[in-house]
């Protein structure tokens, strides 16, 4: 506390003593007033008239400063105000950094409401989706951007993945759009599209590349194949050259067989969503598979199935089974004779569940996430031998991404294997539910 507010107070106290003193000797108030009071409070009065003025007209307080207390309420004031002055225009810089910070972004940034308006939009958003902000400001998402797959997206509330979507202002572009909620409940989204135009249009030419170099070839393989058979049956065919003819036979096989696989991937690859769905009968599909493994190991696995008659599932048949015959098969050509090979087919709970579980060799952690690239073998050796060319297992985990399932490995070397397919409750169905249906389209029809 100032001198000045010092002397201020023991002047109030010494009048407040020299008033009562008056007025015990009889001296009484009508003289304190005007002498000792009146000035004082005319003073007082004046400094908070004039600083309730000043704040409520937000006037920046300043020096000179009135002495005494008052002086001291308006320089604490005045402190006041520049520390806040201080603080919004850090916040103000801040802010405008931030800004110039999402400016430099290639990235396109769009902000939504709860209600999927938009909020705000960096410029990036402007070139890469034509979100145009401040122009679309409080404008739903969805009357601003042709793209009803990424509306239901948003809607699904699913956004591990991210999708691929095409402006429809721009042909030429290709965008990765991920959606990140936050806020509130996590009721608001950001919208985060990138530029993927470079990489689709290489990931497109490696894929037309592997379609067409395999198409081209399929065609004089048909032909070297079928001449080496009959040329390896024909009585013609001197004995020395029948058996090197029937080795260029099988072999020549194999490539015809890895480049339907081929085909079949770039086939899966083109589109990521299976075109004719319908009720598929799993346990028809998997009864014929069995059938086919017990054949292919030639009674030397022991097999058990553990099938849910009465389940099945929405899907694309040829492409479902398969996924299961490949799955079923690994487990007969990579395991040892004598291996037990269990075929599950049932709900349990969090949706339909196909798994094949062996007690074969098992595999070494380090090789499980690589497993469904192409051509990857762990024993090229082993596998090479038995037929198998790694790409099965490609074929199985794009089957399964087209129908929104997600594969599980799970292996233990000296235990065995399970290769389980996971897919979403809603895809299942019971068989009652679907012979009504069908009986409804024949009468229909
Ligand atoms: N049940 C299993 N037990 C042990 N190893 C397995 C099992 N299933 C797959 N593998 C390993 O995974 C590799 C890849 O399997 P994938 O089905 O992709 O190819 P493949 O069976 O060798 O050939 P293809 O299926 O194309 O004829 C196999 O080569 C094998 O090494
Ligand atoms: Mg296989």
């Amino acid at each position: 506390m100032g001198q000045a507010a010092r002397f201020e107070i023991y002047f109030i106290l010494g009048s407040a003593g020299a008033a009562a003193l008056l007025a015990w000797t009889g001296v009484g108030w009508g003289l304190v007033w005007p002498l000792a009071v009146g000035p004082f409070l005319a003073r007082n009065l004046y400094y908070l008239f004039r600083l309730a003025a000043l704040v409520r007209r937000k006037h920046r307080l300043a020096p000179p400063f009135p002495r005494g207390l008052w002086g001291e309420i308006f320089r604490t004031i005045a402190q006041y105000q520049q520390r806040g002055r201080k603080r919004r225009k850090r916040q103000i810089r801040f802010i405008r950094r931030f800004r110039e910070a999402t400016v430099s972004v290639p990235d396109a940034l769009v902000v939504l409401d709860k209600r999927k308006r938009i909020e705000w939009a960096n410029p990036a958003a402007a070139v890469l989706m034509d979100v145009q902000w401040p122009r679309d400001d409080g404008k739903l998402l969805t009357d601003v951007i042709d793209q009803p797959h990424l509306n239901e997206h948003i809607d699904a509330g699913d956004y591990h993945r991210p999708i691929e979507i095409a402006p429809v202002h721009n042909r030429a572009l290709m965008l990765s759009l991920r959606i990140s909620p936050f806020g509130e409940r996590k009721r608001q989204r950001l919208l985060v599209a990138r530029d993927i135009t470079k990489l689709y249009h290489l990931n497109m030419i490696r894929r037309d590349f592997v379609a067409n170099a395999s198409h081209e070839l399929r065609t004089p393989l048909t032909v070297i194949a079928g001449f080496l058979e009959s040329l390896a049956d024909s009585p013609l065919t001197p004995a020395q050259h029948r058996r090197p003819m029937e080795l260029m036979h099988n072999q020549s096989e194999r490539m015809r067989s890895i480049i339907d696989d081929l085909l079949t991937l770039s086939r899966l690859e083109m589109d990521d969503r299976s075109g004719e769905l319908a009720a598929v009968d799993v346990p028809a599909e998997l009864r014929l598979v069995l059938h086919e493994a017990q054949a292919l190991s030639g009674g030397l696995h022991e097999f058990a199935a553990q099938v849910d008659p009465d389940l099945l599932l929405i899907g694309n048949q040829p492409e479902l089974r398969s996924a299961f015959s490949n799955l079923v098969y690994n487990a007969v050509r990579h395991t040892p004779p004598g291996t037990r090979i269990e075929v599950v087919w049932r709900d349990d709970g969090s949706g339909p569940l196909f798994a094949v579980h062996d007690s074969g060799d098992g595999i070494e952690p380090q090789h499980i996430p690589r497993l469904t690239e192409r051509f990857y073998r762990v024993d090229k050796a082993r596998s090479r031998a038995s037929g198998g060319t790694g790409l099965g297992l490609a074929i199985v985990h794009h089957v399964l991404n087209r129908h929104d399932a997600q594969l599980v490995i799970a292996s233990e070397v000296g235990t065995g294997s399970s290769f389980s397919c996971r897919f979403p409750s809603a895809s299942g169905m019971r068989r009652e539910q679907a012979e009504p249906a069908t009986h409804a389209v024949a009468t229909s029809g």
